[in-house]
């Protein structure tokens, strides 16, 4: 997919720039570094269009309110991109679905002096926004000139401030978008063989469209995570204490027979998954009633890390275990260093995943992957529909 790049050879002295980006990280606690990754990200584009004299308009969502949520109102991410040595930004305001909010925004977008930028209000405080409402669409365009889109962990939602804003304005795909398309697309054209994915996480169903499209284009497809235990359910085996998505069980039946699938062999376990418990590692087909799983074995560590080491191309998306817990967290951790040293180079390595960045961060291996992407669903979704996702489709057409 050939997507328009912004020119940023010329001058775009009061150009005003409809930017979206994906802000949409945790408000509480301290700032992690994983939070930030999507924000540090796109610091260097808004830093380039204010350079060039723009007036930027910085438009994100944040969490999923159901109307007006104080809680989640962007101004609350302002101490953020000061944390992360971000740029100055100006909170703009609210109710652009409102004539009159609409007016004021215009007019403080009109007085501003070149380079300035503005952060809006939380794009889904408006009804209209996850209905790619036309009218809202059009509001958003009334503050700009361009618009271009640097959000890829956003391109998989068809909502006004991604897609509808498209059809308004001229519009353009921002460098971390073209980074990720780029990245993300060599494992859809002619990846190189053996091909690994590994795929972790909670419930089996969310992931199941990335697991069926890798299972045509993959080698192998290795399942770690809870989503593992609706196989073993699936296989009639005692699953003991251990989380499980039931609603997953069918869909794993069915995939059973097929050789491409690696389950665990081994998992590590204890009473209850929390922090401070007493862990122990066990065969998963013989686990005890008492038991619950919590991660991978070190038998599935050494066997997985094998396959990596076979491998020519590897992703990899979702924790193998609850990674936030020490006790849990070495099956992710060992092969999250596997794939990192064999990547950039031996083999093609792409990690994502919003649960799965804090492993790749905690191993202080990030530079060792080929690509990390800041897209969860988006980077799983892009895989199913092999790149045609709303928020990148929608640029390709005038
Ligand atoms: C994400 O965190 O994956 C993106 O920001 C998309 O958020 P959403 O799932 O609420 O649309």
């Amino acid at each position: 997919m050939k997507l328009p790049v912004l020119s940023l050879s010329k001058s775009l002295k009061g150009k005003r720039i409809f930017l979206r980006v994906d802000w949409n990280v945790p408000l509480k606690g301290a700032f992690a570094a994983e939070d930030s990754l999507k924000m540090t990200r796109s610091f260097a584009t808004i830093e380039e269009l204010s350079k060039r004299g723009a007036v930027v308009l910085v438009a994100t969502h944040l969490g999923r309110p159901e109307g007006w949520d104080e809680d989640l109102s962007t101004a609350k991410l302002l101490p953020k991109v000061m944390a992360a040595k971000g740029p100055k930004v100006h909170f703009l305001g609210q109710g652009l679905d409102k004539q009159e909010g609409l007016k004021k925004a215009v007019k403080e977008i009109e007085s501003a002096k070149p380079g300035s930028i503005f952060l809006l209000e939380n794009v889904r405080f408006y009804a209209g926004e996850e209905k790619n409402d036309v009218k809202l669409a059009k509001a958003y365009a009334s503050l700009a000139d361009i618009f271009v889109n640097d959000a890829f962990a956003s391109s998989h939602r068809k909502h006004a401030s991604v897609v509808g804003i498209a059809g308004q304005l001229p519009h353009f795909a921002g460098p971390t978008l073209i980074q990720e398309v780029v990245a993300l697309g060599k494992l859809l054209d002619k990846p190189k063989k053996p091909y690994l994915a590994i795929i972790g996480g909670a419930k089996l169903t969310t992931k199941l469209p990335a697991i069926e499209a890798l299972l045509k284009v993959a080698d192998r497809v290795l399942i770690g995570g809870a989503m593992a235990h609706a196989f073993y359910a699936a296989k009639k085996w005692e699953i003991g204490k251990s989380y499980i998505e039931k609603e997953g069980i069918a869909a794993a039946r069915k995939m059973l027979k097929n050789p491409k699938i690696g389950l665990p062999a081994d998992g590590v376990a204890a009473k209850k998954v929390e922090p401070g418990a007493k862990a122990w590692s066990v065969n998963v087909a013989k686990l005890k009633k008492s038991e619950a799983i919590g991660d991978i074995g070190p038998v599935t560590m050494r066997e997985w890390s094998e396959e990596i080491r076979k491998a020519k191309t590897i992703v990899w998306n979702g924790p193998l275990g609850v990674a936030d817990i020490p006790a849990f967290s070495h099956g992710s951790m060992v092969i999250c260093r596997a794939m990192a040293a064999r990547s950039m180079g031996k083999a093609y390595g792409v990690v994502g995943g919003g649960d799965t960045l804090p492993v790749v961060l905690r191993s202080g291996m990030e530079e060792w992957f080929d690509h990390i992407s800041t897209g969860g669903g988006a980077m799983l979704e892009f895989i199913t529909k092999k790149g045609k996702l709303p928020g990148l489709t929608c640029l390709t057409s005038k």
